[in-house]
């Protein structure tokens, strides 16, 4: 899978723009506030669907437009196909080939890719959702169907949260349970699925960034789960069974309380290095490479299952590295051989990631202009 070429349409500030992307190294760079993050994050939708940071996706429209629009044109499986999305607000539609995309399989086929952004660096210490979103998109990559199913999931979940606040019926509650049982067992397994994948890769990554002498582990933790139930190996209706049992042992707690408190969005990934938690006791610099062993993993992953390395977007990370780790992530960048899009405010922090193919753009005031070169004189 390679991209072409990507066009931007009233997306955020960026004046309307066309980047031919190298099929290696493509570097933006700019001063604060000028566009670079809205460059990755009109990749970031058109590949995922997803916004990488907005909250709304209509925010994603220009001040004072009505729509964004980004079209992709790749080459997957030696065909050219070109790949739109339009945001309205309220909406987004997308296109393949210049038709509506009815079922997202279809969409999705050939197209995944990584995000690195300074957000990431701090899911270490963070709180669990910080960390259970992290996980989700790792899942939704490998497995697309997962947009849906986590989405059906969240609906379900907020009906019955509400239900509790208002004091519902019982019954009225109860009908809710197995609904979201099934689908809480269905996003279980999906994500113990993609822990079993990564886990060891992400291991051996972390020997290799971390020049730790500690061994880094990862773990799916789920919550109140209740004794008994082994989960890394009950089946899909087995731990669908045990949600619904401890929805209801959670009954009069979690109608006190107004929320839902068993569930995968309930869960945490546990993270150690050595035998304490990295949240608690990890450095700076470790957490970083904890984040940075789990993308090299998913990465792999990636290319073991799809067959092609995944597009790499990498946001200004370069500057939130020591030298050490970033000359690692530069050099590991520049062998893979992934496409790559890498924003920064300093050309001389990604000068290791470039190559003679590498395309040079420069971001000013939503303006994005290509350039011959704009690696610094060594
Ligand atoms: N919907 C929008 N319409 C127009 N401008 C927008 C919209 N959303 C954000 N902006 C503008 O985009 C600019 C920020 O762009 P972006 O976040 O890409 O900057 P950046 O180059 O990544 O900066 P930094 O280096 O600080 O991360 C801001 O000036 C902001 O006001
Ligand atoms: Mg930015």
């Amino acid at each position: 899978m390679k991209l072409l070429s990507l066009t931007y349409q009233r997306f955020r500030n960026l004046d309307a723009v066309t980047l031919e992307p190298s099929a290696h190294a493509t570097i933006a760079v700019g001063e604060n506030g000028q566009g670079k993050t809205n460059l990755l994050e009109g990749l970031y939708l058109l590949a995922t669907l997803k916004p990488l940071r907005a909250n709304k996706l209509s925010e994603l429209i220009r001040f004072g437009e009505a729509s964004a629009k980004v079209t992709g044109r790749f080459l997957i499986a030696g065909a050219e196909r070109e790949i739109a999305v339009e945001v309205i607000p309220g909406g987004r539609t997308a296109f393949v080939d210049g038709k509506r995309a009815q079922a997202l399989d279809a969409y999705f086929g050939g197209v995944s890719v990584v995000a690195f952004t300074p957000d990431d660096l701090a899911v270490v210490k963070g709180g669990p959702d910080g960390r259970r979103a992290f996980l989700d998109r790792s899942v939704f990559n490998v497995v697309p169907a997962y947009l849906d199913e986590s989405r059906e999931y969240g609906r379900a979940l907020k009906s019955r949260n509400k239900l509790l606040k208002d004091r519902a019926p019982m019954s009225h509650l109860q009908a809710w349970d197995a609904t979201l049982a099934k689908l809480g067992a269905r996003l279980w397994v999906r994500r113990r699925a993609l822990m079993e994948s990564l886990v060891e890769r992400a291991r051996v990554a972390f020997q290799r960034i971390g020049r730790s002498p500690l061994e880094a582990q990862w773990r799916y933790q789920p919550s109140h789960l209740g004794e008994g139930l082994s989960f890394a190996t009950a089946s899909e209706a087995e731990l669908c069974e045990r949600m619904l049992l401890r929805l209801d042992a959670r009954l009069s707690r979690d109608v006190e309380r107004g929320f839902t408190s068993v569930g995968p969005h309930a869960d945490d990934v546990e993270i150690a290095l050595g035998d304490k938690p990295a949240r608690a006791y990890a450095s700076q610099g470790q957490s970083r490479a904890l984040v940075l062993a789990w993308k090299v993993a998913e990465i792999e992953n990636l290319q073991q299952h799809n067959g092609f390395l995944p597009l790499l977007l990498l946001d200004d990370v370069s500057s939130e590295l020591d030298p050490e780790r970033n000359a690692f992530l530069m050099g590991y960048l520049a062998d893979s051989g992934a496409q790559t899009l890498l924003t920064t405010t300093d050309a001389a922090l990604v000068t290791r990631a470039a190559g003679a193919d590498t395309r040079w753009y420069r971001v000013h005031a939503g303006k994005v202009e290509a350039r011959a070169s704009l690696s610094p004189a060594p």
